[in-house]
């Protein structure tokens, strides 16, 4: 688990992430299906973005990213005691969308990348040390959910 001042860090870098959550999510998105474009099957509703261009400027897009972001950080909220939150994530994510756990690797790679970007400043080696493992933590728990519902992922 997260000390309590790995947590503190972790939501003190968050609050900066809801500051401007679509644009954080569209660029997490944007990341995703750039650095594995294999991700994107996953997404019938995405399915008519072909360019960098048209994807950039998909509100649909956008919105998803929000849905996306506003519930990991609704689960980074509870530090570490998030089974009720992650529970039906868990559920859709393994039995509905099928989505394996190396995607939600690579999600939180792109996660780790926008806020390094768009944070340098306020993500040093610590905080981002911080966010790792609790980004570490959501997947393992995904991944043990995963099994309980009989998706090896
Ligand atoms: C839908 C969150 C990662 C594929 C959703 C929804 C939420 C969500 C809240 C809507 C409710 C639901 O269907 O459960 C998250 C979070 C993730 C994550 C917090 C990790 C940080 C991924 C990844 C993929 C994916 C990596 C695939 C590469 C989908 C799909 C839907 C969905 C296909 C349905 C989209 C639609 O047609 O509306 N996700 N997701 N998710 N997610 Fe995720």
């Amino acid at each position: 688990g997260l000390s309590d001042q790995e947590w503190q860090q972790v939501l003190s870098i968050w609050g900066k992430v809801e500051s401007d959550i679509a644009g954080h999510g569209h660029a997490v998105l944007m990341r995703l299906f750039q650095d594995h474009p294999e991700t994107m099957d996953r997404f019938e509703k995405f399915r008519n973005l072909k360019t960098h261009d048209q994807m950039k400027g998909s509100e649909d897009m956008k919105k998803h990213g929000v849905t996306v972001l506003t519930q990991l950080g609704k689960i980074l909220k509870h530090k570490g005691n998030h089974e009720a939150e992650l529970k039906p994530l868990a559920q859709t994510h393994a039995t509905k969308h099928r989505v394996p756990v190396k995607y939600l690797e690579f999600i939180c790679e792109a996660i780790m990348k926008v806020m390094a970007e768009k944070h340098s400043a306020d993500f040093g080696a610590n905080t981002q040390a911080a966010m790792k493992k609790a980004l570490e933590l959501f997947r393992h728990d995904m991944a043990s959910k995963y099994k309980e519902f009989g998706f090896q992922g």
